[in-house]
């Protein structure tokens, strides 16, 4: 039975607020992955991908124009964002600007409660809650596809956290302008399956190599990539059946398969991308003892060392002692699934 917390808020997106508008995004794993991106400048997937927003880790963006200001500041957790983080912003405002047809600066105030780039979808979170916060600062009435096109403009990734729950993510068809139209996400409801997703956190640190570089180098080298990318197709159709069933062992198993699939393919590139380490190692032991020992537990990894575990709620845990003991000096926290990207009221604290 589907239980309060599982709700997806539909909340006011178009409000603007008197002084800049305010955000908040929850970050999505992919339980069928998308890697490599067939347009990098309009960032459009390869592949199609399917996620469960989770319920932790949001971003909180605020976005206000500043007519009189002669460039966009960005603050990131408080600090004066510079290079590429900053950049992106910057580039993302530009897309947003020229939408709206309005020439303003802006300043962004953004805070994550999550480690920024290790591989924990800060990224998703971060585009999800800038494009609706942006959009609304500068008077954009955009519905969800177009607010999930444009999130998608930031971070393929971030076209997912537009939703809450489950959500499938179109590699659109075409090139150019065609393929920018249709490539976007949109919700699956499965409303009786609300499994938890029991994160280990073996490294916070960020990542060695961005998934964007690691991506390219991937599609561009890796003889294993096509191949996957063709199996990705499969794993979908088999994935939102299994869903519809909520059988988790069918969920849990394609999850998982799509998931070191996607690593085969990074570490057949050349030269070989690994983000998985030992502690990666150790805690996916721990999921097969799990399994073993009759507790239904299936890994999923993004670009970065942390394993996330799919189970029964009931079981989360037994399966959070057991990656503990598994990884001695990670840490864990169990999501379940959360809410989309919303404009946040002004009477919120
Ligand atoms: O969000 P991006 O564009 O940095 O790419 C990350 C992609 C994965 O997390 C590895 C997979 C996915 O579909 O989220």
């Amino acid at each position: 039975m589907p239980t309060d917390h599982v709700r997806e808020p539909t909340g006011p997106r178009e409000r603007v607020l008197d002084h800049g508008a305010t955000a908040v995004a929850h970050p999505n794993i992919a339980l069928i992955k998308y890697w490599g991106k067939r347009d990098e400048r309009l960032v459009v997937p390869y592949v199609d991908s399917l996620s469960m927003t989770l319920d932790v880790f949001p971003t909180t963006t605020t976005v206000r124009l500043d007519p009189g200001a002669a460039a966009d500041s960005v603050l990131l957790d408080g600090a004066s964002a510079g290079g590429e983080p900053r950049q992106r912003v910057v580039d993302f405002l530009d897309l947003v600007r020229e939408l709206a047809g309005r020439t303003e600066r802006a300043a962004v105030d953004t805070r994550n409660a999550v480690p920024t780039g290790a591989g924990l979808a800060s990224s998703a979170s971060g585009f999800a809650a800038l494009a609706v916060a942006a959009a609304a600062a500068y008077g954009l009435r955009l519905d969800d596809t177009a607010l999930s096109r444009l999130a998608r403009r930031g971070s393929a990734s971030a076209a997912r956290s537009i939703f809450g729950g489950f959500a499938l993510c179109h590699a659109g068809q075409g090139v150019g302008a065609a393929a920018d139209r249709s490539s976007y996400a949109e919700p699956v409801p499965v409303p009786d399956f609300d499994p938890a997703l029991v994160i280990a956190l073996v490294n916070a640190g960020p990542k060695a190599v961005s998934s964007r570089a690691a991506m390219r180098r991937t599609v561009e080298t890796s003889p294993l990539y096509q191949a996957w990318a063709a199996s990705n197709k499969d794993d979908l159709a088999e994935m939102r059946a299994a869903l519809h069933r909520g059988d988790l062992d069918a969920v849990g198993e394609i999850a998982e398969r799509n998931a070191l699939g996607m690593h085969a393919t990074m570490l057949a590139a050349r030269p070989a991308v690994r983000y998985l380490s030992p502690a990666t190692v150790a805690v996916l032991d721990g999921v097969l003892q799990l399994r073993r020992d009759g507790t239904p537990a299936y890994a999923t990894m993004d670009a970065g060392p942390n394993v996330k575990v799919l189970c029964h709620p009931a079981d989360a845990d037994r399966v959070a002692a057991t990656l503990l003991a598994a990884a001695p000096g990670s840490s864990v926290l169990t999501a379940r699934r959360g809410p989309g990207a919303r404009l946040r009221t002004g009477d919120e604290p």
